[in-house]
């Protein structure tokens, strides 16, 4: 067993952080440039991890190998922008929350991925035996699926990775777009002794993630049957396939979709079909994917998930990307952040997954704010002070008495959620109870602020509950994404009669969970208040009916350290 201690990684760290930045990329761009806002570095992330500079987007076979936390990324060592010709980004970590910057682990280097090395998944095999597959594009563009192993299995950090030459190992045969065929996952190993995996693609219109198995994990032929197969999604691209939980002596089992078409991931629950490897969705979700629950109604895309053997979870990783113009993206030397990483579980019924950001990250907590039973009169904004607002964790409860002053709910609301967000205007259009929530990154005049609230709406024999986080004003600068994010908490909020909402507030990133991790919302914000460091953070309330927040707990969050 090799188990590097924190302190042998913290004293290495340095040496890496010199060694291989320097030699493996060039142009680092200024730090600080005030004649273009977006560049200054109030914008960079504190705890939410990204690399030094430039461009990062999807999250690459996340693992845990002896003592060590893999997080590899789609990285372009040339530039802040997206190019195809694209490189694997490795980091390491003890603890999921301070990140050592490695080499490249992959780069184009052979006719299977020359042209590009884009997303893929890590397995460990028996014996402890980590190995990666990985979409590579050919000579010709296609995207075929390669394999990866570590050189030194004896190396904690696994730095340098092979390209066998049997690469590629999986094509893409004829009924199958060359160039719509990518992100292997994960590979499970049935009862039959073979090796399965899944790759997105888009057949006719309908978004697939087909079933390759093998027995050698070397050569891979395609199961009879999709794992599933949707009609008008178009592609799937970052498929993730996994038992969640046992119900009743049933395991039910995730499908995780990222879908071109809208940018967003979304999920459904059911059961697997071993014999016939296909997946079969519960009753109660939609036939059409598109209306299936999201990750997060937010900026979040190309999540990926691993287990994490050290304390037995599963944890998800996920994009989130800038919503500023490819401009200041130049400007500013670098773009992409990673959310924090969150624990999935369940729900006891099995209908909702649950998502919650990892416990280590509460070891950046320092002094805390605590506040208890303050009445949100209608109309009302309480600032909640002695916070350093750019870099916090706020986590707050809502009670109200009872629902009698819910607005009544039009059923067919429930499709378009931002929509709702947007017209039900948390400024301007006033509920019965709500909207209440949070304003954050916010100027003391609030012309600036992010909202991130609940609205509780009256249905055919149950209540709604809708959260967004509404970017509209979080910004004076005009030349940026701002729109407003939203989807339904579902939880019994007439058993509960309270809600709860933590915020991860981090410079450029507001990370929301609802209702305990039921529904999160992820927005990317450059208020120009944050150039001076003069944020605020309100709670408010402009429904009719008063709110109580029963807790109020905040933190300010020292810094990762991330190099
Ligand atoms: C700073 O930003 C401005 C505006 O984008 C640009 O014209 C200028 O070249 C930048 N300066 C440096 C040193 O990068
Ligand atoms: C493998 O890694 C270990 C630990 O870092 C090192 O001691 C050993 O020399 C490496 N072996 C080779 C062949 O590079
Ligand atoms: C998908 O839907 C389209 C239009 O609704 C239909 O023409 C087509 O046959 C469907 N394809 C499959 C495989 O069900
Ligand atoms: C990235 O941000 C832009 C807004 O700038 C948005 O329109 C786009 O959908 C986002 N892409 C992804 C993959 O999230
Ligand atoms: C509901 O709560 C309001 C206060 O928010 C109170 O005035 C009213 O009497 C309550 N109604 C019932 C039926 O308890």
């Amino acid at each position: 067993m090799v188990s590097p201690s924190a302190s042998l990684l913290s004293s290495l760290r340095w040496l890496f952080g010199f060694l291989f930045f320097s030699s493996s990329m060039v142009e680092i761009p200024p730090a600080e440039n005030f004649s273009n806002p977006l560049a200054s570095t109030q914008f960079r992330t504190a705890y939410h991890f990204q690399p030094t500079h430039y461009w990062m987007n999807d999250p690459n076979a996340p693992m845990y190998y002896d003592g060590v936390y893999h997080l590899f990324y789609q990285y372009n060592p040339n530039g802040a922008t997206w190019t195809a010709y694209m490189s694997w980004g490795h980091s390491v970590s003890t603890d999921l929350v301070h990140w050592t910057g490695l080499e490249l682990a992959l780069t184009p280097s052979d006719p299977f991925d020359i042209s590009g090395c884009w997303s893929g998944s890590a397995t460990i095999l028996p014996g402890n035996k980590p190995v990666v597959l990985y979409t590579g594009l050919d000579t010709v563009g296609r995207q075929v699926q390669n394999i990866a192993y570590p050189k030194n299995l004896s190396d904690p950090f696994l730095r340098e990775w092979i390209k066998p030459n049997y690469n590629p190992v999986i094509e893409p045969h004829q009924k199958i777009n060359a160039a719509l065929f990518r992100d292997p996952s994960t590979a499970w190993l049935g009862k039959d002794g073979s090796w399965r995996l899944t790759v997105g693609t888009l057949i006719d219109e309908g978004g697939l993630a087909i079933v390759y198995k093998s027995k050698d994990f070397m050569k891979w032929v395609p199961a009879e049957n999709p794992l599933y197969y949707t009609n008008g999604s178009g592609m799937w691209e970052c498929v993730d396939f996994f038992p969640l939980k046992e119900i009743q002596g049933a395991t039910k089992y995730l499908l995780k979709v990222s879908m071109y078409d809208t940018l967003h991931d979304y999920y459904v629950m059911g059961t697997y079909d071993e014999e016939r490897d296909i997946f079969i969705k519960d009753d109660a979700s939609s036939d059409d994917c598109r209306m299936w629950p999201m990750i997060d109604y937010g900026r979040l895309y190309a999540s990926k998930t691993f287990v994490d053997e050290a304390k037995q979870r599963r944890i998800l990783w996920a994009w989130s990307n800038e919503t500023s113009s490819v401009a200041d993206n130049v400007a500013k030397g670098w773009a992409g952040i990673q959310t924090v990483p969150r624990v999935l579980s369940v729900d006891t019924d099995g209908k909702r997954l649950i998502q919650w950001p990892i416990e280590e990250i509460e070891s950046l907590r320092r002094e805390q704010i605590h506040l208890q039973d303050i009445e949100l009169k209608t109309g009302s904004q309480v600032e909640v002070r002695g916070l350093k607002v750019s870099q916090a964790d706020v986590e707050v409860e809502f009670e109200f008495q009872n629902l009698t002053g819910a607005e009544p709910f039009d059923a067919n609301w429930v499709v378009d959620p931002p929509k709702l967000c947007r017209e039900k205007d948390a400024y301007a259009n006033h509920g019965g109870i709500g909207p209440f929530g949070l304003l954050v990154l916010a100027a003391d005049n609030l012309e600036e602020n992010t909202a991130v609230y609940f609205r509780v709406f009256r249905a055919e024999g149950s209540y709604k509950v809708l959260m967004c986080a509404d970017q509209r004003r979080s910004s004076k600068k005009s030349e940026l994404y701002k729109p407003a994010s939203g989807g339904f908490v579902d939880i019994d909020v007439k058993k509960d009669g309270k809600i709860s909402l933590r915020t991860l507030i981090d410079h450029s990133v507001v990370e929301s969970f609802g209702g305990g991790g039921r529904a999160c919302i992820t927005s990317r914000v450059y208020p120009t208040i944050l150039l001076n460091d003069n944020t605020h953070l309100y709670a408010f309330n402009y429904g009719t009916e008063t709110v109580k927040i029963s807790e109020l707990k905040a933190w300010n969050m020292a810094p990762a350290q991330i190099s």
